[in-house]
């Protein structure tokens, strides 16, 4: 659990006036042992009961004045012996989480189980993560716009479209804002957005939400492999950054040493067909044309032992806008990058740009080329070759934090069943 001795620095007889909360409480003879937590951790004050000013309980918020001692015995090192505790808040004795705990009641009250150590750690990460993705994109002079949610017609296909009322007709929230970032390309070539995406996912597993934050960059003269050099120099400059900023909460997820590998060694590019033979002695049903499943996936980062491209998908399987290799034409230049414990975390491709065959794309797709004028259009005024991605970032999350399940990686989550609070 991050100390807040990792993230400051406390000094054996400081003086020290803190705010925050009480996050755990005991009463030994007359003495109390407050845990107080703020935004910096956790810290345990010592008081006796006459120094306390109101009615002190779990989560009750405070002002407390004292002197800072150091201790081996207290977590971190460190106590604060305080001479005054100031109760600014009371709060309810019926505190959830008093007697018992389960998933259900950490969804259920989420507005309040956001006070966790977990998941405090957790939003300090994703913060930095999201730091670190906005200062790569500066580095490399790309602009940040803003795509809209209401969309007109779908990116990845109409399984997992939500449909919307709007006034009299119907609009969809965006699964992605690909196809609008490439009619950002003409005017300002290297762009990246971090959005809302929706995908009204029917089944329940522990790598889908209905609503997650997509990041996704779209790059004028790039193609598929450039592509994956952008995602890796991408993922490897947010990892370096979380490890030489993050030390604070790292500990609290395990052994960093695997995010340090991560950081330096090459990641493994391989076509799909060698994905299939990878994995073909543990799932022998599976033949070429399938899509890899969860259980794949994981088994193939374990088995590769790292961070996996796979590339050259068969062209059913993946959207109309990905261009066909014209050296094998059942497959595209695309690429999904599997992470270790959790499986895809990136899709990408290069796009196709040219209008004839993006529609003859568009044919075998089976989509209704009125939906798609605006977006031909790109193709009709001045195409160039060009390439993009989407992370999504609580997958990320999860692969770098090693999360049991994607619900821990964002405030929120939403699911099929799940919309409260
Ligand atoms: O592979 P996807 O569907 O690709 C696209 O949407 C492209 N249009 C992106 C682009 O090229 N600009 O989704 C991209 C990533 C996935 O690899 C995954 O990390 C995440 O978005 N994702 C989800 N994350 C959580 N819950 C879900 N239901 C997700 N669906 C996709
Ligand atoms: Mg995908």
């Amino acid at each position: 659990m991050a100390q807040m001795a990792s993230k400051i620095k406390l000094e054996d007889g400081q003086k020290l006036e803190l705010k925050g909360w009480v996050h755990r409480l005991r009463n030994i003879s007359g003495k109390y042992f407050v845990v107080l937590r703020n935004a910096n951790g956790l810290l345990q004050v010592v008081t006796s009961a006459n120094n306390v000013d109101g009615k002190l309980s779990i989560e009750a918020s405070i002002d407390v004045k004292g002197v800072i001692k150091k201790d081996e015995r207290a977590p971190g090192g460190f106590e604060l012996q305080a001479e005054k505790i100031l109760v600014i808040g009371e709060s309810s004795e019926k505190w959830p989480f008093h007697r018992y705990k389960s998933v259900e009641m950490e969804m259920d009250y989420r507005h309040l189980w956001l006070r966790s150590s977990k998941l405090q750690s957790v939003f300090k990460v994703r913060n930095t993560l999201v730091n670190g993705a906005t200062e790569f994109f500066n580095n490399k002079e790309f602009f940040k716009v803003d795509p809209p949610i209401f969309v007109s017609s779908a990116c990845e296909g109409g399984s997992t479209l939500f449909e919307v009322p709007y006034f009299g007709d119907k609009a969809y929230l965006s699964q992605s804002a690909q196809l609008y970032l490439e009619a950002f390309m003409p005017t300002l070539e290297k762009v990246w957005a971090l959005t809302p995406s929706f995908r009204a996912e029917k089944s329940r597993t522990r790598r889908h939400l209905t609503e997650y934050w997509h990041l996704e960059p779209e790059v004028a003269f790039v193609d598929y492999k450039g592509n994956m050099d952008l995602q890796e120099d991408l993922l490897k400059h947010i990892i370096k950054k979380v490890l030489d900023e993050r030390s604070d909460v790292l500990d609290d997820f395990g052994d960093r040493s695997e995010l340090e590998t991560w950081a330096k060694d090459k990641w493994i590019r391989i076509t799909y067909d060698e994905a299939i033979n990878e994995v073909k002695n543990k799932f022998p049903k599976l033949k070429w044309g399938d899509d890899l499943g969860t259980e794949e996936e994981r088994y193939l980062v374990e088995k590769l032992n790292g961070f996996v491209f796979v590339t050259h998908y068969p062209r059913e399987m993946k959207a109309f806008y990905m261009k066909v290799d014209e050296s094998n034409p059942k497959v595209v230049l695309n690429n999904d990058l599997m992470a270790p414990h959790v499986g895809e975390t990136i899709g990408g491709s290069e796009r196709e740009w040219k209008l004839d065959l993006l529609l003859e794309n568009m044919k075998m797709h089976k989509l209704n080329q009125k939906d798609y004028e605006w977006y031909l259009d790109l193709r009709r005024y001045g195409s160039v070759p060009h390439s993009g991605f989407g992370l999504g970032i609580e997958r990320l999350l999860v692969s770098m934090l090693k999360l049991d399940h994607i619900r821990d990686a964002l405030p929120f989550p939403r699911f099929i069943n799940r919309v409260y609070p």
